[in-house]
């Protein structure tokens, strides 16, 4: 891994070792992008456009022949010097002019990786990393722009950031900054991205790229249900195992635009960072300001090599360290068993019955502090209501840690209701625009955390449970949009920083929260999977996916999840049926399946178990708990299915020794094929021993002609598969209906002469 800069000072090649990043300086001023893909060994001006005259179209004092700037792959394009595609700089001058252009000044390499003020972004963490920082500037405009490229030893990743300073006399307005324009080869692609609403999270959106700009964003304030802010352009055809991939993810949870451009001469222009619609920068001379961070993936042979990439990069430099690599308990959670209606007998009934189940961990949901059993109240004073829990959080926590297990408590920090006493003390602690109702959402209004005393006092609140040592957990939610954005704290001028101002707000506080509290887990929420984004990751460990706990709907939304998250931090409960969502009766085996391979809980009455389903509970957390240490850290992969009418999941051991694999049926077709499902990353030149049926296969039959699974008349049926990677060849012929029948009867032991390791 190292980051070269030519002798002539005119070219820049950061390398991973897995990927390669090039740039190039044009006529000694204009930054241009050469390459991103797989590592190059080194750079000669391969790949360098021999241009077309292009007609009635711009270009000024470049010495390149022909050269047109309406097709020049500028890195970082500014509007309004003749590039008029996507542009990732606007900047409104105090004059009234709109137009700046930065150019190359000078560039440096940097060890490590810087951290970013005020944000989250991935730190250096145990892997060698380097960082590639470039200048450049517009004198006149008084506006240097820092550019920062981070590479960090063997991942196929780039992390992108600029800080922006205002150098000269005049205020400037900084109205779009993206986090990274990234030129592209003139070729066919796919778009792909994650969209949804609540309750159906992270469903993929895939289509041909085509003339013209094709978008994504969040205008809600948070980064939302409705798109991750992420998306990866394509090679046609892409599978989870083959074909190349271009993604960009953002570490933000506010307003983000993601888009594509397909020129008219058929050049691609990729960008990700804030929305420029509602953000405006006042930059004060001398001041500063920094972009959020954009994670660059390329992925070269599949969406599986992308995912990958994202995983290892989240776990090992995103995530809080101290949860990064330990196991996470167990939990029940409250809230589809009492919702609102929570009391103290019940908290110790369920606790005791969780208990027994082996669970480790109770987190007592929303409900605790209202005055009566909806939304509508008390929202924002965070007093336990002592009529519904007598002897309050204290005692409700010491009856859970008396059974043994660790005690969670449910937040909703940034909101409050109107008829909470908060909101009669401080109206002007609320989003609101003067002269109009706020808007509410769920019977709520918004902190305005962009204020200083509002975090103090959230800060305060949270600390006043976590301080006494009663609470190990906190499920932190939120659950409405951003409306009415505007901050009575900030003048007319100033009104356009306000919804960045409530991020860098919300960061602030779980940056001071987690930094007091580092033990303490976190789990992010907003109405499910709606604030789920790398910013938010960097805080809390892991976040609940969906409010939707369907296991059949959860198939789609941790898949779609797991493009960039690692399991352990996709949150997967196993819930009662029929579902209180869909209505659905599944098997209790696959709710299990499905949550096991990510991040295990369950969200159940448990009175209104049978002892069989609470003995079945107690056996899978049992299982569970033997498998976690390396299923937990291990690397997780989407296999490629027969039909549209299963889905398959993996996960490798980190030490690579064992794999499980789950296959879900949707459902029984007696018509069907008779799928094989074959199973990619295992070593192909080694045995493995399939620990249900005791049968062992060698790495290439299971890779390339792959295993059956057996006839079972269910829909929504689950089969799972252990393999143990055996060091000695022992093959002895394999018997199909031995195979079938072997993994019926689940949890047979290796047979002795195999050693396992
Ligand atoms: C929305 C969350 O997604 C749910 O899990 C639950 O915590 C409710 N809020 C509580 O109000």
């Amino acid at each position: 891994m190292n980051i070269y800069i030519d002798e002539a000072g005119q070219s820049a090649r950061l390398d991973s070792g897995t990927v390669s990043y090039v740039l190039e300086v044009v006529d000694g001023k204009y930054l241009v992008h050469r390459y991103f893909g797989p590592s190059l060994r080194r750079w000669h001006g391969c790949g360098t456009p021999v241009y077309y005259k292009r007609a009635y179209s711009t270009a000024h004092d470049c010495s390149v022949p022909n050269v047109s700037f309406d097709d020049f792959p500028f890195e970082y394009p500014a509007r309004g010097r003749g590039d008029f595609r996507i542009p990732s700089l606007q900047v409104q001058r105090q004059d009234g002019i709109s137009v700046v252009e930065p150019l190359f000044k000078s560039w440096r390499v940097l060890e490590g990786k810087p951290g970013i003020p005020g944000l989250p972004s991935v730190f250096q963490g145990d892997t060698d990393a380097a960082t590639l920082e470039v200048i450049c500037e517009d004198k006149q405009a008084g506006l240097r722009v820092y550019m920062y490229y981070s590479v960090f030893e063997g991942m196929n990743m780039v992390a992108r950031h600029q800080c922006f300073e205002n150098t000269g006399t005049q205020t400037l307005v900084l109205e779009n900054v993206q986090s990274a324009s990234l030129e592209l080869p003139a070729r066919s692609y796919e778009f792909l991205s994650l969209y949804g609403t609540h309750a159906k999270e992270a469903n993929r959106s895939r289509f041909a790229l085509h003339s013209g700009i094709q978008k994504i964003e969040s205008v809600r304030g948070s980064s939302s249900p409705q798109h991750q802010p992420f998306f990866a352009l394509l090679s046609p055809g892409t599978t989870e195992t083959s074909g190349e991939v271009y993604a960009m993810h953002l570490v933000y949870s506010g307003n983000f635009l993601a888009q594509a451009e397909v020129d008219s001469f058929g050049n691609v222009r990729a960008q990700i960072g804030i929305h420029p619609e509602g953000f405006a920068w006042r930059l004060e001379p001398g001041g500063h300001f920094a972009t959020p961070e954009a994670i660059l993936n390329y992925g070269g042979s599949g969406l599986n090599s992308m995912s990958h990439g994202f995983h290892r990069l989240y776990r090992e430099h995103l995530m809080p360290r101290h949860f990064a690599e330990t196991m996470r308990p167990v939990l029940l959670n409250s809230w589809e068993s009492m919702y609102y209606d929570v009391s103290m007998d019940k908290i110790e009934t369920q606790a005791a019955l969780a208990a027994r189940a082996g669970m480790e961990l109770f987190v007592l949901d929303d409900g605790w502090f209202r005055a009566d059993n909806s939304s509508s109240s008390s929202m924002g004073d965070w007093q336990c209501n002592l009529e519904k829990l007598p002897g309050g959080i204290r005692r409700a926590a010491g009856i859970v840690h008396g059974k043994g297990l660790k005690f969670g408590l449910w937040f909703e920090p940034e909101a409050v209701c109107k008829n909470s006493l908060l909101y009669r003390k401080h109206p002007e602690w609320v989003l609101h625009i003067p002269g109009y109702e706020p808007v509410e959402g769920r019977h709520e209004y918004l902190l305005d955390l962009g204020r200083q005393e509002v975090q103090d006092y959230l800060v305060g609140v949270l600390d006043s449970y976590l301080g006494s040592g009663d609470v190990d957990y906190i499920k932190w939610d939120m659950n409405r949009p951003l409306t009415d954005v505007c901050s009575l704290a900030l003048g007319p001028e100033q009104k356009g920083e306000t919804a960045h101002r409530y991020i860098l707000g919300l960061y602030e506080v779980l940056h001071r929260v987690t930094s007091a509290y580092p033990g303490v887990l976190i789990e992010g929420c907003s109405s499910g999977g709606a604030r789920f984004d790398p910013g938010m990751l960097y805080y809390v460990a892991q976040n609940w996916a969906s409010d939707n706990t369907d296991a059949f709907d959860r198939t789609v939304i941790q898949d779609g999840f797991s493009l960039l998250y690692p399991p352990v931090a996709i949150g997967a409960h196993v819930s009662i049926t029929p579902n209180h969502q869909t209505g659905r009766y599944t098997p209790l085996d696959t709710r299990y399946q499905i949550a096991r391979l990510f991040n295990l809980g369950y969200e159940l009455d448990l009175t209104k178990c049978s002892e069989e389903e609470l003995e079945m509970i107690a056996g899978q957390i049992a299982e569970h708990k033997g498998e976690r240490a390396w299923m937990q850290g291990g690397i997780f992969s989407r296999q490629e299915a027969p039909n549209r009418n299963y889905m398959v999941w993996s996960v490798m051991g980190p030490d690579r020794s064992q794999c499980q694999v789950m296959v879900f049926q949707k459902f029984y077709d007696p018509l069907c094929c008779h799928g094989r499902f074959r199973i990619q990353y295992l070593d192909p030149d080694t045995s493995y021993l399939e620990t249900g049926s005791g049968q062992i296969y060698g790495g290439d039959e299971l890779m390339q002609i792959g295993f059956t699974v057996p006839l079972v008349k269910e829909d929504f049926h689950a089969f799972t598969f252990h393999f143990r990677r055996l060091d000695t060849e022992k093959m002895p012929p394999v018997n199909s209906n031995q195979f079938r029948s072997g993994i019926l009867k689940r949890g047979l032991n290796p047979p002795p002469d195999c050693v396992i390791f």
